[in-house]
């Protein structure tokens, strides 16, 4: 089992390049589905969860390519409609194959992805909106999802869950007429979606508001794509710049995703310059708390931006107040900071940082993805050395996180 040794205290200068994004990147792996041809997808991030859902699209009978971060799948031949259930277990969202499985092949059969370490993750909203489009939903152990003549309806999401979104965007490229979602998640990976499917031939509208519209096609085609860059991981490597009053530019990024993350950090006393792809960090020597940060739905500040957020402030001067909305279960680094000597209380799903004067070094464990980044995150800061365990979690959604730190001055080796 691996882990990251941080020997704490460097101060973060350099530039580093942002990997393309994961919760981008995936949902458009599992449209290729759709496309009876051939797709190539560039910028493509070297992840877990990537070459997870790749293994599933090899075995649903997709062909995939993987090299120098361009993936081809085609996907003339699809052979199965069955996800396996030890892949679907890797990856909760290999869900997202709903939808795009249904759209293809009129039927799909999975497993329920189950709850994740964050929280509890329903999918009514996914099977509820696959319903309204015509499809029947079944759940004896697996799920059973039929439709081979879907139709375009009006959605009304209780909820702007990104997952549903998309499940319902790729369910609803071939279905017979349009489709409205309404309170759709106005992410910006919802937009490269629909850029990606616009690129097969798919007719799709409005990404990024609070409705999007699909007129069904019945046929796509051949298409190129380049995914967009992860706003998270850009968020995680400006937070690694604060927490070490470091120095550092970031460049092939789309500076507006970030603005939540930039308010804020500007907030706690950083100085940030961006210009069109690049952002250049300032960080004073000790940050200032954040009065609050409530995390919400794009454009309100990013959940999964929290916990590096959170490790940021542990040695910032003052009082910081989180307030998470969106998974019940999402301070499980919370523990952890502590042991590392940080002052938070928690109560149900508010959580106040006192800033403390510095942390030290101890074995931590990563419970779940960001998670485990705000550890190492706060490693870098601690004195002495700081051993995470359960790296695995991190390779799931970090393009060689120790690596790039490693460029920036940090101390850090995978051991
Ligand atoms: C996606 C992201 C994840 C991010 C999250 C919120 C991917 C691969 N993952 O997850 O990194 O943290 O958006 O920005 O893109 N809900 C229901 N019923 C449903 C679906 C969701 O009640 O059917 C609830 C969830 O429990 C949660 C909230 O809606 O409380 C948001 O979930 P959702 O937006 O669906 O997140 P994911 O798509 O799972």
């Amino acid at each position: 089992m691996s882990l990251y040794r941080i020997t704490g205290g460097n101060r973060l200068t350099g530039n580093i390049k942002v990997e393309g994004a994961k919760n981008a990147v995936l949902p458009i792996l599992a449209a290729t589905i759709l496309n009876e041809g051939i797709s190539v997808i560039e910028n493509v991030p070297a992840l877990n969860d990537v070459v997870t859902m790749l293994e599933i699209l090899k075995k649903l009978g997709c062909r995939v390519e993987y090299r120098d971060k361009t993936v081809v799948v085609d996907s003339s031949s699809i052979t199965s409609n069955e996800i396996p259930t030890v892949l679907v277990k890797r990856m909760r969202s290999s869900i997202v194959l709903l939808g795009s499985l249904l759209g293809r092949t009129g039927k799909v059969i999975t497993s329920y992805p189950g709850g994740c370490a964050i929280g509890v993750r329903p999918i009514d909203l996914h099977l509820k909106g696959l319903r309204q489009l015509g499809a029947n939903v079944e759940m004896h152990g697996q799920i059973i999802c039929e439709g081979k003549d879907l139709k375009g309806t009006e959605i009304q999401l209780d909820y702007p869950s990104v997952g549903a979104t998309e499940n319902i965007m790729l369910a609803a490229v071939h279905a017979k007429g349009e489709t409205v979602i309404r309170n759709a998640a106005k992410e910006p990976e919802i937009v490269d979606l629909q850029g990606f499917l616009n690129a097969m031939g798919a007719r799709v509208f409005g990404a990024g508001n609070h409705m999007i519209r699909i007129e069904g096609v019945k046929e796509l085609h051949d298409c190129r794509h380049t995914v967009m860059t992860d706003r998270i991981a850009a968020g995680t490597y400006m937070a690694a710049a604060a927490v070490t009053g470091g120095e550092i530019s970031l460049e092939n990024i789309l500076v507006d995703h970030l603005h939540p993350i930039t308010d804020k950090l500007r907030e706690s006393g950083c100085i940030i310059k961006t210009n069109c792809s690049n952002m250049r960090i300032t960080a004073p020597k000790r940050l200032k708390a954040i009065d609050l940060i409530r995390t919400l739905p794009y454009p309100g500040f990013p959940t999964d931006a929290q916990p590096q957020m959170m490790a940021a402030m542990c040695t910032a001067a003052g009082t910081s107040i989180f307030v998470e909305t969106i998974f019940e279960n999402r301070y499980r680094h919370i523990d952890e900071l502590i042991k590392l000597g940080a002052d938070i209380k928690v109560d149900g799903r508010i959580a106040v940082v006192r800033g403390v004067p510095r942390l030290s070094g101890a074995l931590v464990t990563a419970k779940d993805l960001r998670g485990g980044a705000a550890l190492v995150l706060a490693g870098l800061v601690a004195e002495g050395v700081t051993e995470v365990e359960g790296v695995e979690h991190i390779d799931r959604g970090y393009e060689d996180l120790g690596e790039k730190l490693k460029s920036l001055g940090a101390d850090i080796i995978m051991v």
